[in-house]
């Protein structure tokens, strides 16, 4: 079965709505930047290498990215389809992975620079089970109770803030966004509009995935 990508800014939703959809399709969910802070937090030699470009809010190199998905897609839950949440993000990394898995649709999530910073800055996570909120756009339904799983510990990144951001989203126009011209060329790329309510986007994106 083929697989998809979501693909899109920092702070597009591409996590959020990765999450709904995973529900609904039972496509998992492979999010390179999830993998890598896992990769840090365990201290291994990857962990290593990446924490001091996501510090400052560069990629990490192609051939560190493309062997953490060589490894991942080896896994028994990959062997019906997956989808991508924030990989791949240059060419080289779509030219790696158009030879190991068949992508179906490539979601590109689109959300005006001048949202970005706002989304990014308010962000927090669960540390018991990684569900995704915001200050304000999404809070906890009980505050400082997260909604699914009850913990009461939460996380926010060490590149969430204002800095790095504007460092990220220079390395999304310069080296990821020619990938949105490199999928429609290819006839897999549908736009979806990410600046609305989060509910309204995941039906939009699964009535495109229908399609
Ligand atoms: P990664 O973890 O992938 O970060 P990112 O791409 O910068 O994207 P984010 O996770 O910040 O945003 P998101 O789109 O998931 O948004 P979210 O749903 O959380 O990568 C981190 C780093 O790892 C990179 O900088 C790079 O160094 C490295 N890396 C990772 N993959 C790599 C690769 N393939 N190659 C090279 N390097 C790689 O939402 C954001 C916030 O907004 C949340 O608080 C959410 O609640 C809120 N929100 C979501 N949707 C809405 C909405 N519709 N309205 C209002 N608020 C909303
Ligand atoms: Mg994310």
């Amino acid at each position: 079965m083929s697989s998809i990508v979501l693909f899109g800014p920092p702070g597009a939703g591409k996590g959020t709505q990765a999450e709904r959809i995973e529900k609904s399709t039972g496509l998992p969910q492979i999010s390179t930047g999830d993998m890598l802070r896992a990769a840090i937090a365990k201290g291994t030699d990857v962990g290593l290498e990446a924490k001091s470009y996501m510090d400052a809010g560069m990629l990490v190199p192609d051939d560190v990215i493309v062997a953490l998905i060589k490894a991942r897609l080896m896994e028994d839950d990959a062997r019906n389809g997956v989808m991508f949440d924030g990989f791949p993000r240059t060419v080289v990394q779509a030219e790696a992975l158009e030879k190991i898995a068949e992508i179906s649709h490539v979601i590109s999530i689109i959300v005006p620079d001048e949202r970005i910073v706002e989304r990014i800055c308010g962000r927090f996570t669960c540390s018991g089970c990684g569900s995704v909120y915001h200050d304000t756009f999404k809070p906890t339904k009980v505050e400082g109770k997260c909604d699914h799983c009850g913990s009461e510990d939460f996380g926010r990144r060490s590149d969430d803030n204002e800095a790095t951001v504007i460092n990220r989203l220079s390395a999304y126009h310069s080296q990821t966004s020619p990938l949105a011209d490199w999928y429609r060329q290819r006839g897999v790329l549908r736009e979806v509009d990410g600046d609305r309510e989060i509910n309204q986007i995941t039906t939009d994106i699964l009535q495109t995935l229908e399609k």
